[in-house]
């Protein structure tokens, strides 16, 4: 474990061991103070928090304190110059500059710490990155930290025969995000899903379990062993109306408590608003069953991130390599035919139109890319335009041909020795804003080749992530760079604020 960025980069195995040590340092923390012999007394951790947050930045604070870490922190954007305009990337590189090992980020903007784990990772920083909460996309230890208190309720072997249900707010929460992610993980088969249906959780949270009920009756709730209720997320409404339509619409009560497993345990990662919030505070002393645990898992955190820190740490010091994120697009060609500039005259005689003109395929060289469906012609001239230069080279829109296949297509013609092949970044975009029915007619050295770009794994540069919340929007050295999640469906993920867009969603960068 070298950084927590995401639910996703973990594995339960990994998962194991952090409760494990947790649970070690939840007794020696019992028996002494002095944690001087795990970490070197030089060790600094910097918590940069531009969101408000209790929880997360003070049990932060006092896990680095007990593990004797030097702690300094970034209260807000007005305590730093971030306040002046200066990038997250530049404020982050400072506090790697002063010393900081660990920094624990937590940001409005989707995919931040992922972005400045990779920005400190390229320019030889040591510096690990925890997320402390980016946005509406994850919130990974604090899911750790849920489960945690889960598996001490219900021991970690029974974790995949829990019923786990959640309620209110699970669009924009980013804690059923990561608590999702990590039952997941953690093989939880049934799960129960309580909220309004304007703010129901995205599709790609609900996929991977066996049984998933989602409803707006809080009945469904009943046959849960773990309830978690959500926070509505008001700070992060445009939408007004919408705000109002689910504000206090779910609320465990005196009045419906009975309904739900005595046996259950109640969770919420707080602050659970004193008007309206979904949790009648009243019912903190509830004897009853089932039992409101929201205060245990603000004791369970420190003994959990004590234990990330410490780990985050010592295996950042061992191995400060080289990070293994993708830096170009992967993109592969695959050429369909080929054959002599003459054979290919020669298979050309007597057919009406001229393919390669202006191109002599026997004494000149040029790309044809056929097949751009209609409109598509001028974004990729434009795209071949940023990416080699205005004037570098010489092309011949043709729009709105006929097409035997495709009824209308446009078509470009590029003349020279276009290097298209080393812009694996500017093909991969073409090949996915066009689909896979884009054909390249290559001539070159006297050889004919029809060219078929393969669906690509990996697209960065060329295409806007449509979130205006990713960090991609924001920061100017950020590139976007999104996974070919389902290439057949033609939906792609985000590689840092992690949502998912299908192909008619994204834009070029031009
Ligand atoms: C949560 C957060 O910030 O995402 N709180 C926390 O970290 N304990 C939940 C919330 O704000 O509703």
């Amino acid at each position: 474990m070298r950084h927590i960025l995401s639910v996703n980069d973990l594995t339960a195995e990994e998962i194991k061991i952090v409760f494990e040590g947790a649970a070690e340092i939840e007794k020696l923390r019992c028996n002494s103070r002095n944690f001087g012999s795990l970490i070197p007394p030089v060790a600094k951790t910097s918590l940069i928090f531009i969101e408000p947050s209790t929880r997360t930045r003070k049990s932060f604070r006092e896990a680095a304190e007990w593990l004797g870490f030097r702690v300094d922190e970034i209260v807000g954007a007005q305590d730093s110059s971030l306040v002046k305009g200066e990038s997250l990337a530049d404020t982050a590189r400072m506090f790697s500059i002063y010393g900081s090992n660990i920094l624990v980020i937590r940001a409005d903007i989707e995919g931040a710490p992922r972005f400045i784990q990779e920005i400190l990772d390229r320019d030889g920083y040591s510096t690990a990155v925890i997320n402390g909460g980016d946005g509406i996309n994850q919130h990974p230890t604090q899911a750790l930290v849920d489960f945690f208190t889960i598996a001490k309720y219900f021991q970690w072997e029974n974790i995949p025969n829990l019923t786990i249900g959640f309620l209110g707010d699970l669009e924009t929460s980013r804690v059923v995000h990561s608590d999702l992610e990590l039952a997941r993980l953690l093989g939880v088969k049934k799960i129960r899903l309580v909220s309004a249906p304007e703010v129901r959780v995205q599709a790609k949270y609900k996929s991977g379990f066996q049984e998933i009920v989602e409803s707006e009756d809080f009945k469904e709730l009943r046959d849960c062993d773990v309830i978690i209720a959500l926070r509505v997320q008001k700070e992060r409404y445009v939408d007004r109306a919408k705000l109002e339509s689910v504000k206090g619409r779910f609320r465990i009560t005196a009045a419906n408590i009975h309904l739900l497993n005595k046996r259950a345990i109640i969770m919420h990662p707080l602050p659970n608003p004193k008007d309206g919030g979904e949790i009648d505070p009243r019912l903190y002393s509830y004897g009853g069953g089932p039992r409101i645990v929201v205060h245990e898992q603000v004791v369970n955190s420190i003994p959990l991130r004590m234990q990330i820190l410490s780990q985050i740490y010592s295996e950042r010091r061992q191995k400060s390599e080289n990070s293994d994120v993708a830096t170009e697009s992967v993109v592969c060609y695959d050429i369909i035919h080929e054959e002599s500039a003459r054979e290919y005259l020669k298979r050309q005689e007597g057919k009406s139109r001229d393919f390669f003109r202006p191109i002599n395929p026997e004494t000149g060289s040029g790309i044809i890319i056929d097949h751009l469906p209609l409109g598509q012609g001028i974004v990729v001239k434009n795209l071949l335009q940023k990416s080699f230069g205005k004037n570098a080279l010489l092309t011949h829109l043709i729009e709105n041909v006929r097409s035997g296949k495709y009824g209308k297509k446009d078509m470009l013609i590029i003349e020279g020795d276009c290097l298209l092949w080393q812009e694996k970044d500017l093909t991969a975009a073409i090949s996915f804003l066009c689909g896979s029915r884009v054909t390249i007619h290559v001539i070159k050295d006297r050889m004919y080749r029809k060219v078929r770009i393969m669906k690509p794994l990996f697209i960065l540069r060329f295409l806007r992530c449509p979130n205006p919340n990713c960090v991609t929007r924001h920061e100017p050295e950020a590139v976007t760079r999104f996974f070919n999640k389902f290439p057949e469906l033609e939906i792609v993920e985000c590689g840092y604020c992690e949502r998912e867009f299908s192909r008619e969603e994204l834009q070029p960068i031009i």
